[in-house]
């Protein structure tokens, strides 16, 4: 039933310069396939068949990576080499739609899912931020997906978070909690480790009813330009039930360096064709 997904790409990516000066961080690879892949994998896998990019022109590589390159199928498979077809196009993309809208001034998260409200045609929809990596039998929006069933109200995806490192997220303000699943009261962003509602940060994939369109145009802009969507989801708070699933499973935060090579460690960790010779490499350097 939630058929549409909004993936905000449009960010400068400024921590992975000079990386992300021609190439999009999105594009940066886990290993052999790109970040922003595998939340595009997460969404289809739970029945999304509408991507919705927000994104910006110098980041035209990222609708490369999702157009079906044919020409290039042709000459794997004129090859023998068939078996790298499904890599190239793989066949879960077939009945997708990718969009693509510009967000022509970077004004913040809150503002980058704006763009989407058109698309979105007032329907529920996820949103994914691809800079979260999760790794779990269930995937984190699958999880989600299943709380807005029950609830039928905005869902948000939160894990616990070390105080230390709090000031660097959404934080939850908890009311009654049942079993993983957590009546919102009140949600900050980026607060101090003092005054912190909780050690409850919001990671990123959320599923909103179309309301959210309304709080975020009414937040307006703070002093640093932006639209933050904390702020329209502490507005939405004063009118509906919002509910956050606690996450259970593997994350990485991939904007930051050191989550993206824990990510490409870990990763590289489990990956039959290359593991053994990883972990006699990371043995060696120890
Ligand atoms: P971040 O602030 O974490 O990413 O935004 P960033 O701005 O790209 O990275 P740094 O901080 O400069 O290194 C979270 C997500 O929101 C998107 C980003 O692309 C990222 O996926 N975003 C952010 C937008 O699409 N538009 C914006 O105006 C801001």
């Amino acid at each position: 039933m939630i058929k549409k997904a909004v993936l905000p790409v449009a960010g400068f990516g400024t921590r992975f310069l000079p990386a992300s000066k021609a190439t999009p961080k999105e594009m940066l690879p886990i290993i052999d396939k790109p970040l922003v892949q595998y939340a595009v994998e997460e969404a289809i896998n739970i029945g999304i068949n509408e991507i919705i990019f927000i994104t910006s022109p110098e980041k035209y590589s990222i609708k490369k990576h999702f157009d079906k390159n044919q020409d290039f199928e042709d000459r794997l498979r004129s090859s023998g080499k068939d078996e790298m077809v499904e890599r190239l196009n793989p066949g879960i993309f077939t009945d997708v739609k990718f969009h693509y809208v510009n967000q022509n001034d970077q004004n913040g998260l809150g503002h980058a899912i704006l763009q989407a409200e058109d698309i979105v045609d007032g329907d529920s929809f996820a949103v994914l931020l691809p800079d979260d990596l999760f790794f779990s039998e269930k995937s984190c929006l699958s999880q989600l997906l299943d709380l807005y069933k029950r609830v039928d109200a905005s869902v948000i995806a939160v894990n616990k978070i070390d105080k230390d490192n709090i000031h660097k997220y959404g934080v939850i303000k908890p009311g009654s909690i049942d079993n993983n699943v957590i009546n919102i009261e009140d949600i900050v962003e980026k607060p101090n480790k003092v005054d912190a509602p909780s050690d409850i940060a919001v990671c990123g994939r959320y599923i909103f009813k179309s309301s959210i369109f309304n709080f975020l145009k009414s937040t307006g802009f703070d002093k640093s330009g932006e639209i933050q969507l904390t702020d329209a989801i502490k507005i939405l708070l004063k009118h509906e039930e919002v509910y956050a699933a606690v996450y259970t499973g593997e994350k990485f935060d991939c904007g930051s360096k050191q989550g993206f090579v824990h990510a490409t460690i870990a990763l590289a960790l489990r990956d039959k064709s290359i593991s053994n010779d990883i972990e006699k490499i990371i043995k060696e350097i120890i």
